[in-house]
């Protein structure tokens, strides 16, 4: 009797720690190297030889990235893909901020706050430069991983770890 008391109090424990403890756990996306593979809006995996066949020198195109936040892919002028991502999520109050390609730069529709083509404020409101991710080529993929080093455009330690 006390082992299928045991057992029960058990399994509904372990049950329902189970959600809890899956929460605390990042999905894993693939990506072949511990990063999160770069998605397209209808969630499928970006292959980079299409997109790049698909984009012009300095796009700059959504996808879905690290904690599927939006993150700009930017093809570079020499046709290769950045082997970084820009975190499209305005450090204002969170609007996507969109590319703009007429002038080069991301211009926030929300207050104004403006970013240049790699992300970096040079227009408030905004307080802070667009996140950074890395993005490696991996197996025709794109698997982005978190950007914890300098942020180059600064020259200061990342805001955003
Ligand atoms: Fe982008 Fe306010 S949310 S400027």
């Amino acid at each position: 009797m006390n082992l299928l008391t045991f057992g029960a109090v058990t399994g509904t424990a372990l049950g329902a720690l189970y959600p809890v403890v899956k929460y605390f756990i990042p999905p894993s996306s693939g990506g072949g190297s511990g990063g999160v593979t770069a998605k397209d809006a209808l969630g499928k995996d970006i292959l980079v030889s299409d997109f790049i066949a698909s984009h012009a020198p300095g796009d700059h195109v959504l996808s879905q990235g690290l904690k599927g936040d939006p993150t700009y892919l930017v093809i570079k002028e020499d046709k290769a893909l950045a082997d970084f991502g820009i975190n499209a999520v305005c450090t204002h109050l969170g609007c996507v901020v969109p590319w703009n390609a007429a002038e080069n730069k991301f211009k926030c529709p929300c207050h104004g706050s403006q970013y240049d083509s790699n992300g970096k404020v040079v227009r408030g409101p905004a307080p802070l430069s667009l996140a950074l991710a890395h993005a490696a080529v991996v197996d025709n993929k794109v698997s982005f991983t978190p950007w914890t080093e300098t942020d180059f455009r600064t020259g200061e330690d990342p805001w955003w770890s």
